[in-house]
């Protein structure tokens, strides 16, 4: 949907992670490296730590609130400032809840039942899937939209709940005739590093979920396992390493590496291949695992400083609340006006 009145108000990034499995180099390289570069040029930045989401699908009881201290820690160990930022847990600030109810109302069920992630995860049985799980763009809709964030850096697996994001402000600023009153936030995608694939499969991406631990690297992996994941990683038969962009085109697992190595060094694809193109994987591949150690084990090393002190992590997302929730309360109200609610 396209708007004639656009929305005039700050601009604003909002992001989430969700505290299911180990990030991996996928959700580094896509999310978290991103938010911290945007903070640092300068853009005003809520980070949430998505736990309403994580209970969509099946999970560990009492495995939450370490898991969300984690992605916490994950986040500040990338570079999230929690002085600078705003960096929280999701359930902490009930406007989301109450803005999904209200774009329940709004989004269209067809809309939904197109969403592929949905697909995926439910699998064959989606009978038995929790309605949480078919809801959960239209709570992604309310996270973005509850501060009226414009700009949302993610991988690019993300762009069809964005477009949802979108399609719900258009027909909310429609249906209440309020034009301009939310954004239609637009996804901050391209670049290096917006879809890391597996190690294994060239073709599929890098998931917390896929059973084989070869196929991603975690982040909190040491130097020794970083170094023989990657040795392992899938390559072809196809020869030595490409010289042209067109010789690597038909070599996924060839270019998932190759697009690895461009984003961690902040290279270009073709800059990488100017470098290794024509030399061997015996080359390549130990010079990518060095390259990846040294760019992720300080991170690795941060994160586990961090959670050797739960206490500091548990006061910066009460002060992450406490700011997210600052800027989230006057919005809700008056949505709660637009919408018609009895005002108490
Ligand atoms: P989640 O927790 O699955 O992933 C967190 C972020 O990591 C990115 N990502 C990847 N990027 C590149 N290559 C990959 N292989 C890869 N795998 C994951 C994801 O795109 C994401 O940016 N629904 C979201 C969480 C969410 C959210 C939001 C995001 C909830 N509300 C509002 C933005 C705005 C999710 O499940 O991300």
């Amino acid at each position: 949907m396209t708007e004639q009145v656009s929305y005039s108000g700050p601009q604003r990034i909002f992001s989430g992670i969700q505290p299911t499995g180990n990030l991996h180099l996928g959700n580094y390289l896509g999310a978290l490296k991103k938010f911290a570069d945007l903070q640092d040029a300068g853009w005003e930045g809520i980070y949430c730590v998505v736990d309403l989401h994580a209970i969509t699908m099946p999970h560990a009881k009492g495995a939450l609130a370490d898991q969300t201290r984690q992605i916490a820690a994950a986040m500040m160990a990338a570079g999230l400032d929690p002085d600078t930022s705003t960096i929280f847990v999701q359930s902490s600030v009930r406007a989301h809840t109450e803005l999904t109810w209200i774009f329940n109302c709004v989004a269209r069920m067809g809309w939904l039942e197109k969403m592929t992630q949905f697909k995926d995860k439910s699998g064959k049985d989606s009978e038995r899937a929790s309605v949480g799980l078919f809801d959960y763009p239209v709570l992604q809709a309310a996270d973005i939209l509850v501060y009226k964030a414009t700009h949302v850096p993610v991988g690019e697996d993300q762009k069809q709940h964005l477009e949802l994001s979108r399609n719900i402000a258009a027909r909310f600023n429609q249906q209440y005739d309020v034009p301009g009153f939310f954004p239609l936030p637009e996804g901050l995608i391209e670049g290096p590093g917006a879809r890391i694939m597996s190690l294994k499969d060239g073709t599929k991406k890098m998931s917390k979920s896929d059973p084989a631990e070869t196929s991603r690297i975690n982040l909190i992996d040491d130097t020794d396992m970083i170094a023989k994941k990657i040795k392992k990683a899938k390559t072809d038969t196809l020869g030595d390493m490409p010289e042209t962009m067109e010789e690597m085109a038909p070599r996924p697992e060839v270019a998932n590496l190759v697009g690895i190595y461009a984003a961690l060094a902040g290279m270009s694809d073709e800059q990488v291949l100017a470098e290794y193109g024509g030399k061997g994987f015996g080359t390549f591949k130990p010079a990518l695992a060095e390259l990846a150690v040294e760019k992720l084990s300080p991170i690795t090393k941060k994160m586990r400083e961090f959670l050797d002190d739960p206490a500091e992590i548990d006061a910066a997302m009460a002060k992450g609340a406490e700011k997210a929730n600052a800027v989230a309360a006057p919005i809700i109200e008056e949505v709660r006006r637009v919408v018609g609610f009895w005002q108490v």
